[in-house]
């Protein structure tokens, strides 16, 4: 009785804490918070310190909008944590909602949470100090392409060879993985954001408009495009004019946009390429017929999958609700945890 009642109040989580989106998994409950990983921090009264004003979507809508004692922050940075105090803010403040959200956790939680591979031993460190200092009790790291690889249903302990890129907002991540580990892992720090900014200095140059994060993130999923079979027709874009400072519109199309996007994409390709020669020749067969999958909301990006096929002449194929995967990846690591560990990291 006193086990199950400890078990009730005490339900393990699992956190997908991504540059862009943050989300937590509930054992036995699945995805119960999927929020973006953006804090508003305003001026406090004494005018010297900040305190936060909204998190996760509420400090979403305010993004761009805001009064000069109010900024709109994202903590985390290429996949990794920028400002470490908001961050953990931000993580405690999701950990009490989702508590609040079910009645749940009165005893702090184990917290499987997932790091970039690429990641240096302190940023790991960092985020599993942000995850205890926010009250978690232990604290596991797994890594994203392996979390990826679970959540898209992959056979990850199959002695089968698999491919996973996830295309996050701060990383692409490659791994092949094969009998529950991953045999090569790599991280390059180009991702959603650097598209974005991308997008934001090319209307600001070739056109000398001035847009915000939002509308570039809205041009890239609207028209952006890898491949010209996937250019979708055009769009009115709005912002202001470095010229004159006044509201201005220009309109943009699609193959424009994927002209400014191409060398932002050829590094990620280069970092599949990568990949595919240093796999091992037993597994590289192996991947001719299994192909590769892409997780994370990078994937989404119109003809992406048909450029990386084109690049590597392998099947290229998008997961089911990419933008989830890791999340639900990390979320299958913790049910694992009672039973075995393997796809936990060694970083302690
Ligand atoms: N339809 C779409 N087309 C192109 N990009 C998209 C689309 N939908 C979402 N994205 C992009 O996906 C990125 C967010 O993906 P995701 O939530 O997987 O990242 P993350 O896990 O927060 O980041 P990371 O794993 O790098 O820490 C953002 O850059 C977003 O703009
Ligand atoms: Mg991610």
């Amino acid at each position: 009785m006193l086990k199950r009642l400890l078990g009730f109040f005490s339900s393990s989580i699992a956190i997908d804490l991504g540059t862009a989106n943050t989300l937590v998994y509930m054992q036995g409950k699945g995805i119960i918070l999927n929020e973006p990983s953006m804090v508003a921090l305003a001026v406090d009264k004494s005018g010297m310190g900040k305190k936060i004003l909204a998190v996760g979507q509420a400090a979403k809508t305010m993004l761009g909008k805001t009064p000069g004692q109010i900024e709109v922050i994202r903590p985390m940075k290429d996949g990794v944590i920028a400002d470490f105090n908001v961050t953990e803010q931000m993580i405690k403040y999701f950990i009490k909602k989702v508590a609040n959200q079910k009645r749940l956790m009165s005893v702090p939680p184990t917290i499987v949470i997932c790091v970039p591979c690429g990641s240096t031993q302190v940023e790991r460190r960092a985020i599993k100090d942000s995850a205890l200092a926010a009250g978690a009790r232990r604290v596991e790291i797994i890594e994203e392409g392996m979390a990826a690889a679970i959540g898209a249903g992959l056979p990850v302990e199959s002695p089968r060879a698999s491919m996973v890129v996830d295309i996050g907002g701060g990383t692409t991540e490659v791994g092949v993985i094969s009998l529950g580990g991953l045999v090569y892992a790599n991280s390059i720090r180009v991702a959603g954001d650097r598209l974005d900014e991308v997008i934001t200095n090319h209307i600001r140059s070739k056109h000398g408009l001035l847009i915000g994060d939002a509308t570039a993130e809205e041009v890239k999923k609207q028209i952006g495009s890898a491949h010209p079979d996937a250019d979708n027709g055009e769009m009115e874009i709005r912002g202001r004019s470095v010229y004159d400072g006044l509201p201005k519109k220009v309109t943009i199309s699609s193959s424009e946009i994927r002209g400014a996007l191409s060398d932002a994409l050829e590094q990620m390709i280069t970092a599949v390429k990568q990949a595919l020669e240093l796999t091992p020749p037993e597994l590289s067969a192996d991947l001719m017929d299994s192909g590769i999958v892409l997780t994370g909301g990078g994937a989404l990006l119109r003809g992406l999958a048909t450029l990386i096929s084109q690049a590597t002449h392998l099947e290229v194929i998008i997961a089911e609700d990419p933008l989830l995967c890791v999340a639900k990846g990390c979320g299958m690591a913790l049910d694992h945890l009672a039973s075995n560990n393997v796809y936990l990291s060694r970083t302690r």
